[in-house]
């Protein structure tokens, strides 16, 4: 019988108890039975300043239509070598009103298939740790810092991150996420302008420009090392607290 890893365990139960959220009458607060969430302390000289006001009313057909225009405006994109080899251009997808956005590296091999962001084993485990955190696939947003497989799965390089980074930033400013978690060292290092390695990045909230983002593990990554996962959970739960604590709730369930 094959060893049950812990964390997986963790992540499965924590998704039932999602079942069974608990509302809370007082304040719209939420937690989930048996587990409610602890508001993260922020590491010293890392506090990000609290929201100063509500967010202006959102309106998702504008930014759904945003995203259209960046989609076009994209066309059949030849700005770096990755067009040469790709099968599909892998845009993102999601909620175009999503509070949450997550940041890949690029398409894998059945992304590129498929012309959807993070459907691969890696996506199933990325599945899986979004609905442990209360949301789910559609109601948050998920894309890459490249849009194009590079060959045999390596790391982007500079130059196509740099050809692909106007339409991340076009696609961040349309969907206007208060949270981004940049999954693994290159989204970490593309949204932070820095070169730092993810285990000194992860663990705390970076401002970007209004916008905190939680630098954490790469899901492919963690198929690999899955002791890791226990750290890359404490990421996401600090990002469940930020969320709650800046009044953003995950979707209901019927
Ligand atoms: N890995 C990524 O970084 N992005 C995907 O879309 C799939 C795997």
């Amino acid at each position: 019988m094959p060893a049950v890893d812990p964390v997986d365990e963790l992540f499965e139960l924590t998704r039932a108890l999602r079942r069974n959220l608990v509302r809370h009458a007082a304040g719209g607060a939420w937690a989930v039975q048996g587990e409610p969430m602890a508001r993260p302390a922020m590491p010293a000289g890392e506090a990000v300043e609290p929201a100063e006001a509500a967010e202006p009313a959102r309106a998702p057909a504008a930014r759904s239509s945003k995203l259209e225009v960046i989609r076009a405006e994209l066309g059949e994109c030849t700005r770096c070598k990755l067009h040469a080899t790709r099968k599909s251009i892998v845009f993102g997808v999601g909620d175009p009103d999503a509070p949450l956005m997550f940041v890949g590296e690029g398409p894998g091999e059945q992304e590129d298939l498929r012309g959807e962001p993070f459907v691969g084993r890696a996506g199933e485990l990325l599945d899986k740790m979004i609905e442990a955190m209360g949301w789910t696939r559609a109601s948050v947003y998920i894309n890459n810092i490249v849009m194009c497989r590079p060959p045999g799965n390596r790391n982007p390089q500079p130059d196509e991150v740099a050809s692909c980074k106007p339409f991340l930033e076009a696609r961040i400013g349309a969907v206007a996420p208060r949270i981004i978690v940049a999954l693994g060292r290159p989204a970490a290092n593309t949204l932070l302008g820095n070169d730092a390695p993810i285990s000194a990045l992860r663990g705390k909230f970076h401002d970007r420009n209004g916008v905190k983002v939680m630098p954490t593990f790469h899901p492919a990554y963690l198929l690999r090392e899955p002791d890791k996962k226990r750290e890359a959970w404490a990421d996401l739960k600090l990002v469940m607290a930020e969320l709650q604590r800046l009044g953003v709730e995950p979707p209901h369930r019927g």
